[in-house]
């Protein structure tokens, strides 16, 4: 049965529908596959905050530090009364500290997730009173339109946390020539890339000792089982990120504890022990290859910025003429 037929015999909304549709792709592939992008449901996102804050994983705390330092200098190059555009929304934290800084005339929180950036654009109104603020929900890696009110204004993308790195080269690509495209002639993105560094730091950032990175991944089981009705086992498979050093990534796979099936929605997939599904790659950057990767998507970096021991990057990028 092809997916639509599905949707239609389990009455799947258009969203969920996708989901099935992806799932069993992705895991009728040899090695199987699942997409990074259905880890957060509301307990992946939770997880994820946690993630955040562990004591192995730095991405968040060394690029916080970073923003809380140069705000006063991303906030020199920004026009004043410029529209912030946040592709993806989650805490606002490191928000806060461009908003705080910088004399923006408007801020576009851009998510799939509706009910999430609403409730996020009523709190920051609370605290930043004299900010517009429009929310607009959207899949952020598909073209969408900015809302009419802040059409005249300068625009600055902002993509931080690294996002991109969980992307393929060629996504990233895409979506930075997408992000361009939406953002206009003269937009300026100020993006935040992880770099590579000691393979040992990063394997302990994605293989922490308290098993949260762990329950992150699994999770994506039990949202299978939940939404798309799947009987996996989430005792059965166990979780692990490996460094894959000729591509420059950190993997996450699901690796099967023995032979087993799965049935999701009417399909049934065999693991052999030890087989894995691999669940996300999280790319680590030199600074080189995201200046290439920026340049050949229609960008110019005009400042960067690292921590002291060079594990994270921040840049204001300039769309190119
Ligand atoms: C959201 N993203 C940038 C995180 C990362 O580091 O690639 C997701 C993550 N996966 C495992 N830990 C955190």
């Amino acid at each position: 049965m092809n997916v639509h037929a599905l949707a239609k015999a389990h009455h799947l909304d258009e969203q969920t529908t996708a989901f099935a549709g992806d799932v069993i792709e992705g895991l009728s592939q040899h090695p199987k596959r699942l997409s990074p992008k259905y880890f957060y449901d509301a307990a992946g996102s939770e997880l994820f905050e946690q993630i955040t804050v562990l004591p192995e994983y730095y991405p968040t705390r060394t690029e916080l530090g970073i923003l809380r330092e140069r705000a006063g200098e991303i906030a020199a190059v920004i026009p004043e009364g410029a529209a912030l555009v946040e592709f993806g929304a989650g805490a606002t934290t490191k928000v806060r500290l461009l908003l705080e800084r910088c004399a923006f005339g408007a801020y576009v929180p851009v998510d799939i997730s509706g009910d999430f950036i609403h409730a996020q654009a009523e709190v920051l109104s609370r605290d930043f009173p004299e900010l517009a603020v429009y929310p607009v929900t959207a899949d952020f890696t598909a073209p969408f339109a900015l809302p009419d009110a802040v059409g005249a204004m300068p625009k600055v993308g902002f993509f931080p946390g690294s996002t991109l790195g969980n992307f393929e080269p060629h996504e990233a690509s895409a979506f930075m020539r997408s992000a361009r495209e939406i953002l206009g002639p003269g937009a300026q993105m100020v993006i935040g890339v992880d770099l590579e560094k000691d393979e040992r730091v990063l394997y302990d950032a994605y293989n922490d000792a308290a098993g949260v990175t762990a329950r992150f991944n699994l999770n994506v089981m039990v949202r299978i089982n939940r939404e798309l009705g799947g009987n996996f086992d989430i005792s059965g498979f166990t979780h692990r990120s490996i460094y894959n050093r000729e591509r420059h990534r950190i993997e996450m796979h699901l690796i099967s504890r023995k032979a087993q099936s799965v049935r999701v929605l009417g399909h049934t997939f065999s693991f052999r022990p030890g087989e894995t599904i691999h669940t996300e790659s999280s790319y680590k950057y030199s600074l080189d290859r995201f200046t290439a990767l920026a340049r050949g998507s229609g960008w110019s970096v005009r400042k960067s910025w690292t921590d002291a021991a060079g594990m994270f990057s921040v840049h204001v990028l300039v769309a190119s003429e």
